[in-house]
């Protein structure tokens, strides 16, 4: 790497996954020039802190991108806004990693997880898809087994925390269930009423719906995880998925189970996923040792534990995948891809 610094803006930086971005930038001291906070005009003027320096939000916006030229923009500024802003960027020939799901799937635009694909990255390729936070980590752990035998098949259930879904998600976890404790849990279920952040009650329930469904009964978040994976590991890789919103407020669960073209040994899937760069295996059943997403949370590596074969069909073997999907799972994911950006900048 070069000594070259760099002008960075975080999009959405008073965001759930923004602030996250911006602790990641700070602990990874990646070589900034200069930092700008983006936002929508409702934060406008809010001070956030850059190491010692607090630094005004400004609003993301035409004249913005008009008037500034960054290096790399960290877009995570949710609705709708990489659809309409990304593209302006791209214009001027600055670097955009999208959190969205807006350019994944585009012919052309890299899908990164840097432990995987960082030769997708290339100068003249300014959109750079960050994936999917479910597809992130469970890749992430496949990957060192799809490169000693063939993954034919993926059957995958998630147990996705709230932070996924914003800021106003969180804090909706956290008031409802206050509410329910003020009661002292007489009654599990709140009066129905309009619930903003997901379609029905989170605290004490699991939602088997996170986006929106899709003709074929799969929601959008499933299929992500379908394409998505064929895109970064193999398109001949068959997936399925149910993904689930449980009442966690940061890290996601996995039960994966996968099919492989030849058997190996449980050793050699071990070995492998403890060789792995910021992979972690904890899978100690005697001890009651596998990975929870309380010990996830506010960590960098993908946990995986309770591994072990499948005896009701031949090759197949299952594991547990845990990572917090602010970090591996967006925000984490987009810096590491911003400093392989840089090595060929
Ligand atoms: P703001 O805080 O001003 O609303 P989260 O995913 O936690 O809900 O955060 C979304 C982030 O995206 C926030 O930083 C939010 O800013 C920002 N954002 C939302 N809508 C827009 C918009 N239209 N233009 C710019 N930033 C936006």
């Amino acid at each position: 790497m070069t000594n070259r610094k760099f002008e960075v803006a975080v999009a959405g930086a008073t965001g759930a996954v923004g602030r996250e971005m911006i602790k990641v930038l700070e602990a990874t001291n990646f070589p900034v020039k200069k930092i700008s906070f983006l936002a929508s005009y409702r934060s406008a003027g809010k001070k956030l802190k850059f190491k010692d320096e607090e630094i005004a939000v400004e609003e993301l916006s035409e004249k913005w991108i008009a008037e500034n030229s960054p290096d790399i923009v960290l877009m995570s500024a949710g609705g709708g806004t990489s659809k309409k802003f990304s593209p302006l960027f791209e214009k001027k020939k600055i670097y955009v990693i999208d959190n969205s799901s807006a350019w994944r799937m585009s012919q052309g635009v890299p899908l990164v997880v840097p432990e995987i694909n960082p030769r997708t990255l290339s100068t003249d390729k300014y959109i750079i898809a960050n994936p999917n936070c479910s597809t992130i980590q469970m890749v992430h752990a496949l990957f060192p087994i799809h490169k000693i035998s063939k993954i034919k098949r993926i059957v995958v259930t998630t147990f996705q925390a709230v932070s996924g879904a914003g800021q106003k998600a969180i804090l909706e976890l956290r008031n409802q269930t206050g509410k329910i404790a003020a009661s002292n849990f007489e009654k599990i279920q709140l009066p129905p009423r309009q619930f903003s952040a997901f379609p029905h009650q989170i605290a004490f329930n699991c939602l088997p719906q996170i986006d929106v469904f899709l003709e074929n009964g799969y929601t959008k978040e499933e299929i992500k995880m379908v394409n998505e994976t064929k895109k970064i590991l193999d398109p001949e890789i068959e997936v399925t998925a149910t993904c689930v919103r449980v009442p966690v407020f940061r890290g996601h669960s996995e039960a994966v189970n996968i099919e492989l073209k030849q058997e190996i040994k449980i050793e050699k899937i071990r070995e492998a996923l403890s060789k792995t760069e910021n992979v972690k295996v904890i899978d100690d059943a005697k001890n009651l040792k596998y990975p929870m997403p309380i010990m996830a949370a506010e960590k960098y590596e993908t946990f995986v534990g309770r591994i072990r074969q499948d005896p009701s069909r031949k090759n197949c073997y299952w594991l547990w995948i845990v990572s917090d999907n602010l970090l591996k799972g967006a925000a984490l994911n987009a810096v590491q891809i911003a400093f392989k950006l840089a090595e060929i900048l």
